[in-house]
């Protein structure tokens, strides 16, 4: 398949083997998540767009899950990581027979744009001496950064990394993103002439432009990325935070733009895949879970929590409510303070308004869920169904100890722990009745003054 930018076929190579020494993990660095997602995950979303012929993610030995989150996607497993060359190299043996452009992504950069990667693509086919592109962009700050040297003829003359670079070097703050268009046909032999003769005595593939000028007389222009925190790279903890305030930003202006009213932005918290309706309003310190859908018309109020969740129209909930996977709340449903949903479906009009636990249950239309009652609904072993018909009504405090049905229109009174099938329009009432002793308190009072 071509490149949907050029007629040109395009592979497209993901770097994801390296440790993240820096970011003091057992995890990998790619498997590491933004608003929601293993940024490998974004960067393969990106790059699936751009249509290529195959793509390929170099991986360490022990990272089965990055090579979990990519497939179908092909892994290749770099044994040892000597370095972004030598994982360019890996690669190869999937390259072998491909004629085209290979794209070359860092998996730590995963916030590059789609007009981006077509952009440098272009770039690549803009002059027939050129036979790579490389992406950059101006930071004012480039530390950490491999720096971008130009040529007089304005191609790239060498990128030297921060550990290499002379002090005259560590000014330039054109700096290298990492992304790569090149050739394919030439690739394997620029490849190999890559040396470790550096710093890091790592296989560096920011030594490629030098080796194709050298070679073979190709030259490598630079294709120029305007908003620097599109190719932020994360190496510790701290750039993995900027960049979700980066992303958390670009959503929280999307879902405004979409039309919802977030009453102050900055303290609401979307997952990568949260889906609002029309004037939802969504009041400060909310925060989305994955895979959230919200209807026309919902108000979220303050510190509500809402994951895996599906919430129809003119539905009110919160504020301090939870709202956990599988749960499905019908439109004009109500559901207060101190409420946890989990695996639910609450019924078109239902109301839990106040304290209640509600698990592994389904709630019809217009049932009132009252204050502090709860669904009993793990015995130990298992987990068990609540199962409420229509306009029923639970009372406050009562436990509804599941597997339990009641009928449609029944009353349980409040207190109540129910152990047994409530029939349509019946009153359950499963409680001692009140023992009342007239004069008691006032006896008792007056025994314990004589006494002190
Ligand atoms: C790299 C670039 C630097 C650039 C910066 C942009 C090199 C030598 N340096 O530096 O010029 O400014 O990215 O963010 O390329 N990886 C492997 N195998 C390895 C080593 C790394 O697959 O043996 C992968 C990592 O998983 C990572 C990516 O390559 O996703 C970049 O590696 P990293 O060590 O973060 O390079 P930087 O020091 O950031
Ligand atoms: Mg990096």
């Amino acid at each position: 398949m071509c490149a949907d930018v050029t007629q040109t076929p395009l592979a497209c190579v993901l770097l994801a083997a390296g440790k993240g020494t820096r970011m003091k993990s057992s995890r990998p660095k790619v498997m590491h998540k933004l608003a929601g997602q293993p940024m490998i995950n974004r960067l393969l979303n990106t790059v699936e767009q751009l249509k290529p012929d195959r793509i390929i993610t170099v991986v360490g030995p022990d990272m089965d899950d990055v090579t979990e989150a990519v497939k179908p996607h092909k892994t290749v497993i770099q044994k040892k990581r000597l370095g972004t060359g030598d994982a360019l190299k890996t690669a190869l043996s999937e390259l072998k027979g491909f004629k085209g452009d290979v794209l070359i992504l860092l998996g730590d950069a995963p916030l590059i744009t789609l007009p981006t990667l077509r952009g440098l693509i272009q770039a690549r086919h803009g002059h027939d001496k050129v036979g790579m592109a490389v992406l950059g962009t101006h930071l004012k700050k480039p530390k950490g950064y491999g720096r971008m040297i130009l040529g007089p003829d304005s191609f790239l003359k060498k990128i030297v990394e921060e550990k290499d670079a002379s002090p005259e070097e560590k000014r330039y703050t054109l700096i290298n993103t990492g992304t790569f268009c090149v050739e394919s046909d030439r690739l394997e032999k620029w490849v190999s002439k890559i040396s470790n003769n550096n710093a890091q005595n790592e296989y560096y593939i920011t030594d490629l432009p030098v080796i194709a000028d050298q070679e073979d007389d190709v030259k490598t222009t630079v294709s120029i990325c305007d908003d620097p925190n599109e190719v932020r790279g994360i190496n510790s903890r701290r750039q993995l935070a900027e960049l979700e305030m980066i992303i958390q930003n670009q959503l929280r202006d999307q879902a405004m733009e979409d039309g919802a009213t977030l009453r102050d932005p900055q303290t609401v918290y979307f997952s990568f895949d949260t889906k609002l309706g029309q004037d939802v309003i969504v009041e400060p310190h909310v925060c989305f879970g994955p895979n959230v859908i919200i209807g026309d018309n919902v108000h979220i109020l303050s510190f509500t929590h809402l994951e895996g969740a599906h919430i129809e129209q003119n539905v009110s909930i919160g504020p301090f409510a939870r709202i956990r996977p599988d749960s499905h709340i019908k439109q004009g449903a109500r559901i207060g303070n101190f409420v946890e949903v989990k695996k639910s479906t609450i019924g078109a009009g239902a109301k839990a308004n106040h304290l209640s636990y509600i698990g592994d249950a389904e709630l019809g239309d217009h049932v009132n869920f009252s204050a502090g009652a709860i669904t009993v609904n793990y015995d130990g072993f298992q987990k068990h169904k609540t199962v409420i018909g229509e306009h029923v009504m639970i009372g406050c405090n009562a436990n509804l100890v599941a597997p339990v049905q009641i009928g449609n229109g029944a009353y349980v009174a409040a207190g109540s722990t129910i152990t047994e099938d409530v029939p349509e329009n019946a009153l359950s009432v499963a409680r001692n009745r009140p023992i009342i002793r007239d004069g008691w308190a006032t006896k008792r009072r007056k025994m314990k003054k004589e006494v002190s």
